[in-house]
């Protein structure tokens, strides 16, 4: 079942960042919240949305809507883009011993549900060009690579999907 994280999850989120980032192939495939990041986002009015699954109250992966786009707005490729209808999917992370069931897939395919429902048109990603199963992860969801760009000197694929080209089978649960 999926969780929507509230800040009493705040410690969970921390926890599994920093779980993540120790086991990671490459560091730089996780660009890491800041402190005030992660205040910001767990704040009552924020409009970022952050799910996740939790096992036997542990969390085992979780995903996020995220609404500060500053990273994008001076990409030539997204000037025609109105910011003011799009959201970035990012902080993806599925605990080691949980990947490669599904558990990314239907967290995303959830966030996209939602950004749906609040008139979001345009899903923004990113993922370091070589970790494989986060390209594939966003692929598998319909997302397209725009180019290779440089965010806050970590070398990273960019990623666009136009809501419309979204079609889950599940489309119609919330
Ligand atoms: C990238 C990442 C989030 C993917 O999470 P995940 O939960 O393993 O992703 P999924 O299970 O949804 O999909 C992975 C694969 O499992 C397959 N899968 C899905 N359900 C399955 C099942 N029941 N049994 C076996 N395989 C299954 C999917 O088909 C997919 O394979 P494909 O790409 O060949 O189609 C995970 O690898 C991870 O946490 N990596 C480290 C952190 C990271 O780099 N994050 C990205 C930067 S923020």
């Amino acid at each position: 079942m999926i969780t929507k994280l509230t800040f009493l999850h705040k410690a969970d989120f921390v926890r599994m960042n920093r779980q993540t980032a120790a086991g990671l192939a490459d560091p730089a495939f996780l660009i890491p919240f800041s402190d005030s990041e992660i205040e910001t986002v767990f704040k009552p009015d924020a409009p970022d949305l952050i799910y996740g699954v939790f096992e036997a109250d542990e969390l085992i992966a979780m995903s996020g809507l995220y609404f500060n786009l500053d990273d994008f707005k001076d990409e030539p490729e997204l000037q025609a883009l109105d910011f003011s209808k799009a959201a970035e999917i990012g902080g993806s992370m599925t605990s080691p011993a949980h990947r490669n069931k599904g558990f990314m897939y239907k967290l995303n395919s959830a966030l996209i549900r939602a950004a749906r429902r609040q008139g979001i048109t345009t899903i923004l990603a990113t993922a370091h060009p070589e970790n494989n199963f986060s390209n594939r992860s966003l692929q598998r969801m319909g997302m397209r690579i725009v180019k290779e760009f440089d965010r806050h000197g970590y070398r990273r694929n960019l990623y666009r999907m136009d809501l419309e080209q979204f079609v889950n089978s599940s489309d119609s649960e919330t």
